[in-house]
């Protein structure tokens, strides 16, 4: 029998006061896979990455990672889970040093069954934070902010990373650093979201592909048979 998905929503809807954002959301993350969410701006990506974390005041639907039901907990408490978000636009303490930022990220006590990441492992993956420990997080690049805010959500040792369009700003070369990156993660076990509006760069990427349009999916499969066919995905992504 297959393995349970690292993560699964089923019939999730989500609402900001009274608009209805997102639609019936249904996916399975398999684990130790890559699943790209793919949409236009304004689709809803963020909106369900802010969903499985716990950070919308109402929602329906059930999450759970792995076996355990998530959908009624705190975000501190899914954090616990082992879910942790990569935010658009890399949300850090922009005055503390790069050592203090993922110092004051790393968490107690991790999830059962979960080897917490070093400060030292972090430095392994990203050389480049080590060089820069000292400077503070708003003196860094666009592609070393990216580093670090994906080193804060590593200290929290999770088991599936929400990486909410983490190439957005970015020079191509970085783009394709970060595309390493993800598959180093892959490869260290983790399970992941990969929130695109990049298409090639998410599908060269990515086991599983869900696109969604106005909060609902409009399609989804393996990457494998999607990149076979990427007239229809640019058709719903609105790329011509
Ligand atoms: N804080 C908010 N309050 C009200 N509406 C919002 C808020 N954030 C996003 N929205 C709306 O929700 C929809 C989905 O937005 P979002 O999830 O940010 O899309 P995406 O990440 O795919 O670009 C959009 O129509 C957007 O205008
Ligand atoms: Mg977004």
């Amino acid at each position: 029998m297959p393995s349970e998905p690292a993560l699964s929503l089923s019939g999730v809807n989500a609402f900001y006061g009274d608009s209805h954002i997102l639609h019936d959301i249904c996916l399975e993350l398999p684990q130790g896979e890559i699943l790209a969410l793919l949409g236009r701006n304004g689709a809803g990506k963020t909106t369900c990455m802010n969903a499985i974390a716990g950070l919308l005041p109402r929602r329906s639907g059930r999450i759970a990672v792995g076996r355990q039901d998530i959908s009624a907990l705190s975000p501190e408490a899914i954090c616990r889970a082992g879910v942790a978000l990569v935010p658009q636009g890399r949300r850090m303490f922009r005055s503390l040093s790069v050592e203090e930022n993922l110092t004051v990220a790393r968490r107690a006590a991790p999830p059962a069954g979960q080897r917490p990441w070093t400060i030292a492992q972090i430095y392994d993956l990203f050389p480049r934070l080590q060089e820069r420990r000292a400077n503070l997080a708003g003196q860094l690049s666009g592609g070393e902010q990216q580093m670090l805010a994906i080193g804060r959500a590593l200290m929290t040792a999770p088991r599936v990373l929400l990486m909410d369009e983490p190439t957005e700003g970015l020079a191509p070369q970085i783009v394709a650093e970060v595309g390493a990156i993800v598959r180093n993660l892959r490869a260290a076990g983790l399970s992941v979201i990969l929130v695109e509006q990049h298409m090639a760069f998410a599908l060269g990427l990515a086991d599983q592909v869900v696109v969604i349009n106005t909060g609902r999916v409009v399609e989804r499969g393996a990457a494998s048979a999607l990149r076979a066919d990427m007239s229809r995905l640019e058709e719903q992504l609105g790329i011509h």
